[in-house]
């Protein structure tokens, strides 16, 4: 096991009817002017956006609202919304939504207080300071509830990229299940695709012998299996709903990552497909991953074998690990196929012609110095293979 540092000081507040306290945590952290942030309009045609003001208003806070953001979130916004933060003296920034519209309020949080531009931060900069973020999550997905990043897209160029910092972290998540019932299948989907990921992320690892780690990411993959055919049989299911949405901060928060060497090149892989085509990330994930898998396999067969026993019950084939591995990587494209996800590049709307300028992107635009990954590192042309494996 590697050294490591865990701090994770977000207070989350589960369960039903919890954005009702929302006035009293924001109390609690601080705020006394709130900035409320949110999407495209979700959180106003389930009525929580009403529920929420009216909790501010009942704890005596002031408020002012930017709706807007979209999904893959873009630069444009966070500039407007720092602004507004500035002219108003915002002093704590609510999120109200998705991973988009809470790395949108980090965004804007942090770069209310900071002198140059807020994109120095997508280019390397650590945020250490920022005004304090609340969250109020209407999807499980992103885990951005529990971390300490954000992604944004610079519209100037279409750079998505993330940046980090203990500045951004959540002062406090309030996670009610109920409130990612009115999901479309294919959002619910897309999210839990997500969250696998997050924890696939942190698997693949070159780092030996961290058996706790490789236990808890077990048991998170373990309940998505279970519970995610549960909810897309049965939106309303709680419970289901519930496990997820744990699921997806236990995922990112980096209890599943302690300990040990992390990849993250399919996330890098990715964000060019979400950057360029505005498709889900969850969804451009179902159509990466499975192909960094095939990629990558022979690195080290064994690891691939052991998830493949262990979540996908596949047989061990001890002569031949290599193929227990395989085996296991077409049970997760099946598992993905299964739950609604696109498998290839076509269904993302993705063009071949276009692979060896997102591989470029990828590896050398904007702050990228030529590699991604840690697990395999890969360069430009494995990264076009990548791609073109997902075809
Ligand atoms: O905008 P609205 O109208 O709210 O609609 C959203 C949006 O269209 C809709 N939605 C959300 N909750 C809903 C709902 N519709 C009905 N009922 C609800 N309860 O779902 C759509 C997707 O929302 P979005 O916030 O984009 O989803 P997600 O949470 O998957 O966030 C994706 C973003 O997070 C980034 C991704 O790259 C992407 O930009 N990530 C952020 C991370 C982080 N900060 O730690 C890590 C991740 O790896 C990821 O990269
Ligand atoms: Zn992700």
């Amino acid at each position: 096991m590697e050294n490591f540092t865990f701090y994770s000081p977000t207070y989350f507040v589960f369960g039903r009817g919890k954005e009702e306290e929302t006035g009293h945590y924001v109390k609690r952290f601080g705020g006394s002017k709130v900035l409320i942030h949110y999407g495209g309009g979700s959180v106003k045609r389930s009525g929580l956006l009403d529920r929420v003001k009216a909790s501010l208003e009942g704890e005596g806070l002031e408020y002012v609202e930017l709706g807007g953001v979209k999904p893959n979130p873009r630069s444009g916004l966070v500039y407007e919304g720092i602004e507004l933060c500035r002219n108003e003296g915002v002093d704590f920034v609510l999120a109200v939504g998705g991973g988009s519209t809470i790395d949108s309020s980090k965004a804007i949080a942090a770069g209310a207080i900071y002198d140059g531009d807020f994109w120095d931060f997508y280019q390397g900069k650590a945020i250490d300071r920022a005004l304090p973020v609340g969250t109020i999550l209407t999807i499980a997905a992103a885990g951005s509830e529990g971390s300490p990043d954000s992604v944004i897209t610079k519209e100037e160029g279409m750079f998505k990229r993330g940046a980090t910092g203990e500045g951004i972290r959540p002062a406090f998540s309030i996670l009610n299940p109920e409130l990612t019932q009115t999901l479309p299948a294919y959002q619910t989907a897309c999210g839990a695709t997500d969250i696998m990921a997050h924890v696939f992320e942190r698997y693949f690892t070159n780092s030996k012998d961290v058996e706790i780690t490789d236990r808890l990411c077990e048991a998170v993959l373990l309940t998505m299996v279970k519970e995610v055919p549960r909810v897309i049989a049965d939106p309303d299911n709680y419970e289901a709903r519930a496990n997820i949405m744990w699921a997806g901060m236990v995922a990112h928060n980096n209890t599943c990552g302690v300990g040990r060497e992390q990849d993250w090149s399919s996330h890098d892989i990715e964000h060019e497909l979400s950057a360029v085509y505005d498709c889900a990330h969850g969804a451009g994930l179902a159509v990466i991953f499975p192909a960094w898998m095939r990629y990558t396999v022979e690195h080290n067969p064994m690891r691939f074998a052991q998830i493949a026993v262990r979540l996908w019950g596949c047989q061990m084939d001890f002569e031949n690990p290599l193929n227990t591995a395989l085996q296991g990587i077409e049970a997760f494209k099946s598992f993905l196929g299964s739950i609604g996800m696109p498998v290839s590049f076509g269904e993302l709307g993705a063009k071949e012609e276009d692979i060896p300028a997102m591989a470029e992107k990828s590896c050398f635009g904007d702050g990228r110095s030529g590699t991604l990954g840690s697990f395999v590192q890969l360069g430009k042309e494995d990264v076009e293979n990548i791609y073109r494996l997902a075809l």
